[in-house]
């Protein structure tokens, strides 16, 4: 959940490109930063607590000397954020640096052993031990790539590492196990970075390293080798489809607000899908006995919502499942039979990477939709669609979500035409609703930020908000609850409402506030008496439904009006009213929704 970059130039001054970098990747952690640079065959190194802007304004992190350096903003595991526990760490005599994301596991066996043999430490993190078993080897074999060989191969754990030292004076050490690692590949020029969005800028020819890859980098060649064996290898280059213009806010207050209003955008370029591995999905999804759905957060949402689709549409059973409970729960369970598609925007969360490594020694077919071409699920599976959503930086997922429920939809289509379930003049209702899509998008999104904005004044000084919704869009309630409690820190509650009766209703009183997420479907009347019974307790009803219902109207005391659309894709449009609501109700409690307490965009830490 940290982030690390490093870079290696021949001449330029390497600190304010390794500051750019990071202020990039601080959507993956940002209690504390720092950067170390080498120059005259010494170490400079600035790091502290706090974001990288006050960072910066108290050290001036650019007037690191030197042309070769290595970076870190960090989201802490081991040891409270404090200058101490800033990355870059060291050995005993400085002559080492050290940024790491990741956990090491068995950290306090190698401590022991390391104070053992007289090593200090001075923080309470578990990434100290690496420079401290990089110096202890190198005092044993004085060869500086041997010593990083022999001290990578004795870390039991995830890691991402750069390594910079005197010993090793015109070149960076970068490698990985678990966490996300890509190489930066420049004409005079090579960087290291857990996200290609540090080096876009400067170069789209990368690398994404292999779990057990180490690298030696100059500004003028790179070399890979197997940490086990060093054995040399080669990877494939990858050239990044994305520029930096679509990850900055272009002219937006935050990232959020930027990405909820270019979901019409997005979408557009989701529905253009490559149709062959669309296809391919729903062949092997077709032909399995047992399809799950697995992912994390707002992913599974996603999954949630497409569990209902793959049913109505294609008449197949599918089983939507977190995926940090996946092997416990179905571990057992699963064979050469089973088939499962695994969502993920990153595709590094630690869970879903390590149920689809598990799936994958059960002979599964493994399969995927994620939005980063090279990242490790991407290179796990057996086929996978990109879900074409460009790079979110903001922390709370908004139109990556709107992007899998539209290829989750195009997948069900495909399922659907496979397994002769729909007519032709379903299918021309389908493809006529999905062609409006995006245009819909935008109506919705201009006409409901000001009504959002007055929306959030009814409910941000509450204790307590419920979405309530059936069928499809009880995703929708699950993920309108996820962005509100995660950005604007209100406890809220989401349920089918035909539970709330059976425990959640004891919490209503008079004035706590109810969303209902009630589009014109087979839902709506069976939701018109989950309504009567929160008013009878004399709630706050919210409601979503379709423009001109007098009756949801009249229950309600705010409806949110929708435009008229088909049910199916109604869990893509009403989404996005929640994603305002959440935005605008953070940005009134003065909260910074770009960056939401304890949370990393991507958790690739177990
Ligand atoms: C919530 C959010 C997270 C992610 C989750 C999975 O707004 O962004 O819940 O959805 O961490 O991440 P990916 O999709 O990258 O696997």
């Amino acid at each position: 959940m940290c982030r690390i970059c490093a870079a290696v130039f021949q001449a330029d001054n390497v600190a304010p490109l390794l500051h750019a970098g990071l202020k990039r990747l601080e959507y993956g952690g940002y209690d504390s930063a720092g950067i170390a640079t080498l120059h005259g065959g010494k170490l400079y190194i600035k790091k502290d607590k706090g974001k990288i802007d006050e960072i910066h304004q108290a050290l001036n992190l650019d007037d690191l000397p030197g042309s070769i350096g290595i970076a870190h903003t960090r989201w802490a595991t081991h040891g409270a954020p404090s200058k101490v526990n800033a990355h870059p760490h060291t050995d005993c005599k400085g002559e080492i640096a050290v940024v790491h994301n990741g956990i090491i596991e068995n950290f306090l066996e190698l401590k022991q052993e390391l104070e053992n043999l007289r090593h200090v430490f001075i923080s309470r993190t578990d990434t100290e031990v690496i420079p401290h078993l990089i110096e202890e080897y190198y005092k044993r074999t004085n060869n500086f790539r041997e010593a990083c060989f022999q001290a990578l191969r004795r870390l039991q754990g995830t890691f991402a590492i750069a390594i910079l030292s005197r010993y090793a004076k015109d070149m960076i050490v970068v490698a990985r196990k678990g966490s996300p690692l890509l190489l930066g590949i420049g004409n005079g020029f090579n960087f290291a970075a857990s996200d290609a969005i540090a080096f876009l800028d400067k170069t789209k020819t990368s690398i994404p390293l292999e779990d057990g890859d180490i690298a030696f980098l100059s500004s003028s060649s790179y070399e890979i080798y197997r940490i086990e064996d060093a054995t040399p290898v080669k990877r494939k280059t990858i050239t990044i489809d994305w520029d930096l213009q679509q990850a900055s806010k272009e002219g937006y207050e935050h990232f959020m607000l930027k990405e909820i209003m270019e979901q019409p955008y997005t979408m557009r370029l989701s529905l253009g899908a490559q149709k062959q591995y669309v296809d391919l999905l729903a062949e092997f999804m077709e032909k399995s006995s047992k399809n799950f759905l697995v992912a994390a957060g707002t992913s599974y949402h996603s999954c949630v919502a497409a569990s209902y689709l793959y049913s109505r549409l294609a008449n197949l059973a599918t089983i939507p499942v977190i995926a940090s409970e996946f092997i416990e729960q179905y571990g057992n369970a699963i064979d050469v039979n089973t088939t499962i598609l695994f969502v993920s925007q990153s595709g590094e969360t630690y869970d879903v990477i390590n149920a689809a490594d598990f799936a994958r020694k059960k002979a599964c077919t493994v399969l995927g939709i994620c939005n980063v071409i090279g990242s490790t699920l991407t290179r796990m599976v057996r086929a996978y669609v990109h879900q074409q959503s460009g790079p979110e930086i903001g922390v709370a997922a908004t139109k990556t979500y709107t992007s899998q429920l539209i290829i989750h939809l195009l997948l069900s289509i495909s399922l659907a035409k496979k397994r002769g379930k729909i007519s032709q003049s379903e299918m021309d209702d389908i493809k006529e609703t999905i062609n409006e899509l995006p245009s819909l998008a935008e109506q919705i999104l201009i006409s409901k930020q000001k009504e959002m904005l007055e929306v959030s004044k009814l409910i941000m000084n509450k204790n307590h908000v419920f979405f309530l919704a059936r069928g499809m869009n009880y995703a929708t309630a699950l993920e309108g609850r996820l962005k509100l409690l995660e950005i604007a820190y209100i406890p809220s509650t989401a349920y089918p409402a035909g539970e709330s009766k059976h425990g959640p209703i004891s919490l209503i009183e008079e004035g706590v506030p109810v969303i209902f997420i009630a589009p014109n479907d087979e839902t709506r009347k069976l939701l018109i008496g989950n309504i009567m019974e929160m008013k009878a307790r004399k709630a706050t009803i919210i409601t979503l439904g379709e423009e001109g219902d007098s009756e949801l109207m009249q229950l309600s005391d705010h409806y949110i009006a929708m435009p008229r659309m088909l049910p199916i894709i109604t869990p893509i449009l009403y989404i996005m009213p929640l994603q305002l609501l959440a935005y605008y109700t953070a940005v009134n409690k003065g909260l910074d929704p770009d960056k939401p307490r304890n949370l990393a965009k991507s958790v690739t830490v177990l």
